[in-house]
């Protein structure tokens, strides 16, 4: 499940690293979806009865990827946990674990998808891009929208609006965050912005509990 696995060269991690009857609710819903709605935003919208479903059932997360990650790549003890992924990289269920206290870089998620709190409280800063984004070591931001979320609250991501954002944890105990994304998000390289220097980085958060391919 989601054991820690920094780099070890383990058997693969794809398909159901977390079997229970809401995840794979969630994952056929999603695969329904794809083949009978092909507009993206459509296909979204559809999707949200069966996220809101997992994010109000409870004794489906087991405890293991819902920890802090003291060996993160994002820092902060930032736990990021493979619950389901397509082995095609086409989708992909994780959990992400935000101590109290701590908050994410600012970073993008280059794919569509749901987020939600299912667990504590988080605070959401999101950033518009003022440049054309011709430089991929640079970037102008400024700060488009702050909303705080807690217990089955979502929002939708459809880069490239609203993409580029960071959560911090604003609730008394670590927040965790469910995220179903039309990508294998901690496996793809993204990019981690500074927004007072417009600094671009490539970034490549990865799993605590599965490897990325080289
Ligand atoms: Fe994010």
């Amino acid at each position: 499940m989601c054991d820690l696995d920094h780099g070890h060269d383990h058997q693969a991690r794809y398909g159901f690293l977390v079997d229970t009857p809401e995840i794979r609710a969630l994952v056929d819903e999603t695969h329904r979806l794809r083949t009978a709605i092909a507009d993206t935003a459509a296909r979204v919208d559809a999707l949200r009865p069966a996220f809101a479903a997992l994010l109000a059932a409870d004794g489906w997360l087991p405890d293991s990827c819902a920890q802090p990650d003291a060996g993160s790549r994002m820092g902060g003890g930032i736990g990021q946990y493979a619950l389901y992924r397509a082995e095609d990289g086409s989708l992909c269920l994780f959990s992400l674990v935000v101590p109290v206290g701590a908050s994410t870089p600012v970073h993008d998620h280059l794919a569509w998808g749901l987020v939600g709190i299912y667990r504590g409280r988080q605070d959401e800063t999101v950033y518009r891009r003022l440049d054309d984004g011709s430089d991929p070591a640079r970037a102008r931001l400024e700060i488009s929208k702050r909303q705080q979320l807690g217990r089955g609250e979502f929002y939708t991501l459809l880069p490239p609006a609203d993409d580029i954002h960071y959560v911090s944890t604003i609730s008394e105990t670590a927040s965790v965050s469910i995220h179903l994304l039309a990508n294998d998000t901690a496996c793809v390289w993204r990019h981690r912005f500074e927004p007072a220097t417009g600094v671009v980085t490539p970034f490549r958060s990865g799993y605590a509990n599965a490897p990325c391919p080289d």
